[in-house]
Order: C-alpha cells, then sequence, then structure tokens
C-alpha cells in the first residue's frame, strides 16, 4: 500500500518515539501531526497511523473520536471551533454562533460551499477566564465579541 503521509511526517514521529516509552504511546501525537499534515483524519490515515503504531485501524478510529480535536470529516481552509460550554455560553457563545450561522450561512457542523469555512461547536478550550473563546485552525482567539468576531473574518476572506 502506497503511503499517504508525508517522509516529514515519518521523520518526526522517528524523532518522538525516542521519548516516549512506548510506541503506542505515540498515537496521539501522530494523530496531531497526521490532521496538521491533512486537515482532516480519512479512514486510510488512520490505517496507515495504525501500521505505524502497530494497533488496529479501529483502535485508532476508537481513539480519534473520543476527541472533538480531530477531525473525522473534511474541513475547510478555515476551522472554526467555537467553545460553547457553560463560560462561554454565559458569555455570549450562542451569540457568536448564530452569528457564524448567518455570515456563513451553513449550520454548525457544515462548511461552506466553497470549502473555505467550516463552523463547529467545541467543548471548554480551557480559556474560560477569557470567555467566549473558539479556535481558528490551531489558534486561539478570546474574549470575543461579534465585533471582533467579525475583524477576524474580514482578514480572511
Ligand atoms: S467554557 Fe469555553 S473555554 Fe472553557
Amino acid at each position: 500500500m502506497e503511503k499517504i503521509l508525508s517522509e516529514k511526517f515519518y521523520q518526526k514521529m522517528d524523532q518522538l518515539s525516542t521519548r516516549y516509552p512506548s510506541k503506542v504511546a505515540l498515537l496521539l501525537p501522530a494523530l496531531h501531526a497526521a490532521q496538521d499534515e491533512m486537515s482532516w483524519l480519512a479512514p486510510e490515515v488512520l490505517s496507515e497511523i495504525g501500521k505505524y503504531i502497530g494497533v488496529h485501524a479501529a483502535q485508532v478510529r476508537e481513539v480519534a473520536s473520543f476527541y472533538t480535536m480531530y477531525n473525522l470529516k473534511p474541513v475547510g481552509k478555515y476551522h472554526l471551533k467555537v467553545c460553547t460550554n457553560v463560560a462561554c455560553a454565559l458569555r455570549g457563545a450562542e451569540e457568536i454562533v448564530e452569528h457564524c450561522e448567518r455570515r456563513f450561512g451553513v449550520k454548525c457542523g457544515e462548511s461552506t460551499p466553497d470549502k473555505k469555512f467550516t463552523l463547529n461547536e467545541e467543548e471548554c478550550l480551557g480559556a474560560c477566564g477569557t470567555a467566549p473563546a473558539m479556535m481558528l485552525n490551531n489558534d486561539y482567539h478570546e474574549n470575543l465579541t461579534i465585533k471582533s468576531l467579525d475583524q477576524i473574518l474580514d482578514r480572511l476572506e
């Protein structure tokens, strides 16, 4: 089977493996690195990771599906993950989500037809003190307001 993940991915994993007690302990870093490279974790990618780690693809999928941070479906170029957990909900996260839905013309969990934006709700991002918070790809944006959100999005369009 031809490899999907790059040589760089395998080099990174080989380097990291010297710092982990076993290859299976590399599973989460491998999922992160693969997602950084591919933007989402297709079934073939999960199989390839399983092969490298030495576990069945179903086990890799089981782990990946437990965490909301792993994308098991294709996502747009810009992936917004808006926290709607308690602290963020109390500080207007629902309005932020609704504003995104109106602006993009999609519902949460969907991507725009041009595949530029994907919108998701997210569990606590660990930024409760600066709620409401969202992640845009791998970057945090905190103390969001409709105005600051629009300024962020205007820069992307
Ligand atoms: S509740 Fe939103 S970051 Fe914690």
